[in-house]
């Protein structure tokens, strides 16, 4: 199984068509049973949403908008001093709500216009061929529920503060949108689950978890150190390697601690040629000598 399918609960489905998520014992809202009523009827709204049908509204209590503006208040002040410069820039376009938790098709209005990226709802995980082609037509899968108010400073679930704060202003930026649209079009080009497999390594190495060398200071890109006000803080004690897709696409990580090893880019320029160049080109052929390059001792 893909490293990307243990980020999410598992969620099945009652005969009556609601939604039971299944959290992990340790989840930080295992024990929480409010807080699990409030992930059933999310993932039940999102499961009940056919392509086309509006974006369903989803009903954040008082307790939900608060973790979003704790953690939207922390990653303010950090966002300035951590993360790049033209992540800020979109920050500034897309000018996301800081004290409520937006619905998806308020973003949606405010990003449509930028760049043509819109999110739709995802109960959980989406196959990975589903959710990285769907960037090709600027479609974005994202969750709606939000992390345990016990545990803001970081999730090893990926929640609307996330797919939003994080993703969301990437995507508010044309140079960062052109490299997700070509992430797409790589997934839908490849044939197979191990060059869609390298891909996603690709993707989580760069978009989201990519830092970068600006004014001899090292920033963050990728929208996973964007929306955690814990991890971002780290970055400078991470291990960090130069930007080679090869060492990229082969390298092993574990979604539930704060990344030991990043790359990190000579500036945004870096990135879009190495890894937006390699989307734009890979095929499965492409693959296979990098993954063989990167086996090989040099
Ligand atoms: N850790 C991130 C945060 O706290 C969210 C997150 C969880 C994530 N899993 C991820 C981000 C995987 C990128 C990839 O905001
Ligand atoms: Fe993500």
């Amino acid at each position: 199984m893909f490293e990307e399918a243990q980020l999410y609960a598992p969620v099945t489905r009652s005969e009556t068509g609601e939604a039971t998520v299944h959290l992990d014992h340790d989840h930080p809202g295992a024990s929480d049973p409010e807080y699990r009523a409030r992930r059933n009827a999310l993932a039940t709204l999102a499961m009940e949403w056919q392509p086309g049908d509006p974006i369903p509204v989803a009903p954040y209590t008082d307790a939900e908008h608060e973790v979003w503006r704790v953690v939207c208040r922390e990653l303010h002040r950090l966002h300035e001093r951590h993360a790049s410069a033209l992540y800020l820039d979109g920050k500034q376009r897309l000018r996301l709500p800081e004290d409520h938790i937006p619905q998806l098709s308020e973003v949606n209005q405010r990003l449509r216009p930028l760049t043509g990226f819109g999110y739709v709802p995802a109960a959980g995980l989406v196959p990975l061929l589903q959710f990285y082609g769907s960037l090709a037509d600027g479609v974005f899968h994202s969750t709606q529920y939000v992390r345990h108010h016990s545990v803001p400073l970081y999730t090893p679930e990926p929640d609307v503060l996330h797919e939003v704060v994080g993703h969301g202003n990437c995507l508010a930026h044309d140079r960062f949108a052109r490299v997700y649209r070509s992430a797409g079009e790589a997934a839908r080009r490849v044939e197979t689950e191990e060059a869609l497999e390298f891909i996603s390594k690709v993707f989580w190495f760069s978009l989201e978890f990519g830092v970068l060398r600006e004014k001899g200071e090292v920033r963050s890109y990728g929208a996973g150190l964007l929306s955690s006000y814990g991890e971002i803080q780290q970055v400078a004690d991470a291990d960090l390697r130069p930007l080679d897709v090869a060492r990229m696409g082969v390298q092993t990580y574990d979604i539930t601690h704060y990344q030991p090893i990043l790359f990190c880019a000579e500036g945004f320029g870096e990135v879009e040629n190495v890894v937006g160049g390699f989307f734009d080109e890979v095929d499965d052929d492409l693959v296979q000598r990098l993954a063989h390059a990167a086996s090989t001792p040099a």
